[in-house]
């Protein structure tokens, strides 16, 4: 069988044995004590020996361990991912995959058979199924800062002057962004706008942070309520959630949110120009489908909708990593 198939075929097991081996330790236990065996392993996690020694055999079998002579260990490049205390450990993200993601993927099926705009019709906002209660909310937001926080660095970096006086970060969940950016600029402050529930979240991020009154919350729905005005509006992993026409509603509203001459930014995983490529956004491009009403865009796409909303002198900015930078200005008023 050819290797790239085999590994599609396979792939629901390495989720599954990445998560299992993150919830019970084992990658914690690598990554402290270094290269081990089964048994040590076994009694370090406490964990069933036969069990977390067939789980190792796996996770060695798709390069996610190394080992020789019955050792295993982390991969080097791996351990910034897989460290529960690393700014860019995946473990929530991962769960996510596994809790939520997986479970929605057999919808695809009637989707293929009927559209999702048939099969979804009488569906609530995905936001209202996915928020089902704190719990849900908690595991989602974790996932997100997961994802964004330690990328969001860099792409303040890329934003530059823009990150000066008040930034709006819509839809910006517990912060990730906007505690990003409060710590590499010390005169700006930002405003989260987020549904209500995501409240609790964002107050623990500015409480971590001692961020005090240069962290603000407002609750609102951006489908009914403008956006509180700002000098740059910023949108992180939110259009993706939406169809073309709910983007051009929302980037509307920020451009009349934005002082004149400030800037949009959105920040997302981009689709190389062929639309195929890379990999993650090209399953995140599934994801999206089962999980929101979004998909994932070229950079050339989303340069369209910021223009098609009114805003100009639009670049692309690309970071190192997954999530990139799209960014318009709010023309003056009359221009
Ligand atoms: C995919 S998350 C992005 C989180 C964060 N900006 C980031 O870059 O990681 C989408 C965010 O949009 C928020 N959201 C969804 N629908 C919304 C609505 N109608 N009004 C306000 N916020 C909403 C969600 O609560 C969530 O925090």
């Amino acid at each position: 069988m050819p290797e790239a198939l085999e590994r599609a075929i396979f792939g629901m097991h390495a989720t599954h044995a990445v998560h299992l081996a993150d919830r019970h330790g084992v990658f914690a236990f690598l990554i402290a004590h270094g290269a081990s065996r089964t048994g040590k392993i076994a009694a370090g996690t406490g964990t069933d020996a036969e069990t977390v020694g067939r789980l190792l055999v796996a996770l060695r079998a798709f390069g996610v361990l190394e080992g020789d002579d019955g050792e295993y260990r982390v991969p080097e490049a791996s351990i910034a991912y897989l460290d529960p205390s690393a700014s860019r450990y995946a473990g929530a993200f991962v769960r996510h995959l596994v809790g939520s993601t997986s479970a929605r993927m057999p919808q695809l099926d009637a989707y293929l058979s009927h559209g999702k705009a048939r099969v979804d019709d009488k569906l609530p906002d995905p936001f209202d199924v996915m928020y089902a209660d704190d719990a849900a909310v908690e595991a989602f937001v974790s996932a997100m800062w997961q994802l964004s926080f330690d990328v969001s660095g860099e792409l303040v970096e890329l934003a530059g002057p823009a990150m000066a006086g008040h930034l709006v970060d819509v839809g910006g969940a517990n912060g990730p962004f906007s505690v990003a950016a409060l710590l590499r600029v010390p005169d700006l402050r930002a405003t989260v706008f987020d549904l209500p529930h995501v409240a609790p979240h964002l107050h623990r991020a500015r409480e971590a942070y001692r961020l005090g009154e240069r962290l603000a919350f407002a609750p609102g729905d951006f489908f009914r309520d403008e956006l509180p005005e700002g000098d740059c509006v910023a949108f992180g992993y939110v259009l993706s959630d939406w169809d073309d026409d709910a983007c051009l509603a929302l980037l509307r509203k920020a451009r009349r949110a934005c002082r004149s001459g400030g800037r949009v930014l959105v920040m997302d995983r981009l689709f190389d120009d062929d639309g195929h490529r890379p990999l993650a956004t090209a399953v995140m491009n599934l994801s999206m489908h089962v999980e929101t009403r979004g998909r994932h865009r070229t950079a050339a796409e989303y340069v369209g909708l910021l223009r098609a909303a009114g805003l100009t002198d639009c670049e692309v900015r690309r970071s190192g990593r997954e999530k990139h930078l799209v960014v318009g200005r709010a023309p003056a008023g009359g221009e």
